[in-house]
């Protein structure tokens, strides 16, 4: 039986019935800007945990105290920061050989507890999230004890409907309260959610479906987004067709669009408003996995990194305070979507743990104009700013005036994430956006390793930021350089593959499904430590990084395998063969590059070619993976045992062509003056687009 849900009328929406007006609400607490810099300019050590320790007077005595006696300073954190139902016994028992992970054994906690309930006595009335809603000016707040609420109803919807503990929940909801209430229902009951950034495609949910075997699925009739409406529960539709193991499908009402309501679909707001207030939340044993988060690796196949719930909050908790230097009361503006780690750890687990505010955006930087994001720091007096270069990148060349038209004397903190923070860019955050006023704070660290892990605080107050660099390890990350020999270099201005050679409670626990990828991608490379995947620079103690050192792009701060699109590409009937580098892009950071081999006899003009496959690239990925660039070439440049050498195209793809270094191994070295001559030709049909 179908019925449309859109027309059901009568049919109360989630998000007013929980919402709560800005007129009904104290504005939270703010500190002054003056009371605080007071405040830092005195705190010695920036944990009060240490505060008595003999011997640890300085951020440089807890960072070498970090160090030596990592059990001892991460089983501090995790007692005092955290809320467990059983203490642990031990803090850790990890051997990265084998990848074996874990931190804080036989604790018994769980992660919604953490980011509610224990927040309800002291600040239930405090605003939890600010749901900034595409169209400017119509934010919703949501309390903690409205947020504990919703996410009460949900859990008990959960288990009604026969979810238990242990299974996974694929959620594709568009940023929104209910998105943050399904993860922490989730984890509520001891299921693992898997969120899947709504800009995915019906074929990269059903992979991340599939691989994870979830029964459950949780989607909105349609998202928002720059105006414009996205059919996610359609998308859902066509990525259920492939997958047989989902059993049921929850749909919450966002926009109260027509979506045809099939036999798997459970309008997910109805079933709320009649679920019970309570939910005794599962204990979970702290190595439990709290979450999968799929991520491009160098294979075609993602993989779903797994994250528990004692370490993973320990540390995205700690991080976060310490970090940003959040204070009581500040409203934290993490403006990167739920779908990706940065969502999860800076807009959910980290803030709420904290008992932070904290921002949902659901826009993008340039709706309706580029001043969005500094015309939501005036409207909602954002504390703090943590947003992605690109953005950046792409809101400097709008020009200074979107910035100076709106009141930025809220902001304290001006973070960024995913990529290189270029000097450019930096400048113009640090001089235009924060009138030199602001701490920038440029994070390293990524999907696998939970929370931030390289950036500039916490640091003595005052100590210098050099613009474009992460600079500094956070407490307990114990970087290393490896040189092409494979040793550990400890010099002064040295380059080197990225290691760290400590495990910390942030880090990953595996790779759902495939321990064995785990192990081999990331302590296999350089054994006893664990492998970024990326090269650094460092100097005078500081880190730059320097990019990726295995196939995978960083494409507008999100990640994505070459081979992954090149699998799509080979589908597309013509192809023969493909190979996909990045090159360098001056909005999105990494631009994708294309070589296409055709198949013998196919006479299709090459414009027409380049519309199909950019339409099977956005629709068996996102949009965002289509390559900018399409070179057709009679054949690629291969070493005589048949490897690509990729280095080669990536030098053409970047039109670096002086220094092309020893081509004789190659097969066919001609070929390189073809694709050289051929490129140009590429690059200008692309630029006219
Ligand atoms: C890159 C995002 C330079 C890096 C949180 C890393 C960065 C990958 C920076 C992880 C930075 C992240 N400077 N590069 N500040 N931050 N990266 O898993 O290559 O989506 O390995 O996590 O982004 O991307 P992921």
């Amino acid at each position: 039986m179908c019925a449309t849900m859109g027309s059901a009328r009568g049919f109360m929406k989630i998000s007013s019935a929980f919402l709560t007006s800005k007129s009904q609400l104290p504005k939270p607490r703010r500190h002054q800007m003056d009371t605080l810099r007071n405040a830092r300019a005195v705190s010695s050590t920036p944990f009060p945990e240490f505060a008595d320790m003999p011997g640890i007077k300085s951020h440089e005595d807890l960072r070498k105290f970090s160090l030596e006696q990592p059990d001892l300073f991460w089983g501090k954190l995790a007692e005092s920061r955290l809320v467990w139902q059983q203490s642990f016994d031990k803090v850790s028992d990890c051997d990265m050989a084998n990848g074996y992970i874990r931190w804080f054994l036989n604790g018994k906690i769980n992660a919604s507890v953490n980011c509610v309930d224990r927040h309800l006595k002291d600040r239930g009335d405090q605003v939890a999230l600010i749901w900034d809603k595409d169209e400017p000016g119509t934010e919703e707040f949501y309390t903690y004890r409205q947020l504990h609420t919703m996410v009460n109803k949900m859990a008990n919807v959960f288990k009604q409907h026969g979810v238990k503990k242990g299974d996974r929940i694929a959620i594709y909801l568009p940023q929104s309260p209910m998105a943050v209430a399904a993860m922490l229902a989730c984890s509520r009951i001891g299921a693992l959610h898997t969120v899947v950034f709504a800009g995915f495609s019906a074929e990269a949910l059903a992979g991340r479906v599939i691989d994870a075997q979830a029964e459950t699925i949780i989607t909105a009739d349609q998202g928002v987004r720059g105006g414009k409406f996205i059919e996610l529960k359609k998308t859902v539709d066509q990525a259920v067709e492939k997958c047989s193991c989902v059993k049921r499908v929850f749909v919450y009402q966002r926009t109260g669009g027509d979506v045809t309501m099939g036999k798997l679909d459970i309008p997910l707001d109805k079933e709320m408003s009649a679920a019970s207030e309570e939910c005794e939340p599962v204990m979970m044993d702290s190595a439990d996995t709290l979450f999968l988060l799929y991520t491009s690796g160098s294979t075609g196949k993602p993989k779903g990194v797994s994250h528990s719930h004692g370490g993973y909050l320990t540390y995205t908790s700690v991080t976060f305070k310490h970090v940003f230097d959040y204070k009581d009361g500040d409203i934290f503006g993490c403006m990167a979507d739920i779908g990706w780690i940065t969502g999860h750890s800076y807009v959910v687990y980290g803030p709420l743990s904290n008992g932070a505010t904290t921002l949902l955006f659901e826009s993008t930087p340039v709706y309706p104009d580029p001043g969005r994001y500094w015309e939501t720091v005036q409207r909602l007096k954002l504390d703090h700013i943590y947003l992605s270069p690109t953005a950046l990148r792409s809101l400097l060349k709008s020009g200074d005036t979107w910035v100076q038209k709106y009141d930025r004397s809220s902001l304290r903190t001006l973070g960024c994430v995913g990529e290189p923070l270029n000097t450019e860019a930096w400048e113009w955050y640090y001089n235009v956006v924060g009138k030199k006023r602001c701490d920038i704070i440029d994070t390293w660290w990524q999907t696998e390793t939970g929370g931030i892990c390289i950036s500039p605080r916490p640091s003595d107050p005052g100590a210098e930021i050099k613009p474009a660099m992460p600079m500094r390890p956070f407490f307990g990350i114990d970087l290393a350089l490896v040189n092409e020999k494979g040793q550990v270099d400890e010099g002064d201005d040295v380059r080197g593959a990225l290691c760290i050679k400590k495990p910390w409670p942030g880090l990953a626990t595996t790779i759902y499904g495939d321990h064995q990828r785990f192990i081999d991608t990331y302590f296999k490379p350089y054994p006893g430590m664990y492998f970024t995947g990326d090269g650094a620079h460092r100097k005078n103690t500081y880190y730059q990084i320097t990019g990726r050192m295995d196939d995978v792009l960083n494409v507008t701060g999100h990640r994505l395998g070459t081979a992954e699109i090149e699998d799509v590409l080979d589908d597309h009937p013509a192809t023969a063969e493909t190979a996909v580098v990045g090159f360098p892009h001056d909005i999105k950071g990494e631009g994708v590059y294309a070589y296409i081999v055709l198949k013998d006899g196919i006479s299709t003009p090459f414009a027409t070619l380049d519309v199909e496959m950019k339409a099977l690239v956005k629709n068996r990925i996102a949009s965002y993976a289509v390559p900018d660039v399409f070179q057709y070439t009679p054949s690629l440049p291969r070493t005589r045992s048949g490897k690509i050498m990729r280095r080669i195209l990536r030098k053409v793809a970047a039109n670096d062509t002086d220094q092309l270094g020893d081509i004789s191994t190659l097969a066919d070295p001609d070929i390189v003056k073809v694709i050289i001559k051929h490129s140009k030709k590429a690059k200008k049909a692309c630029d006219k687009k």
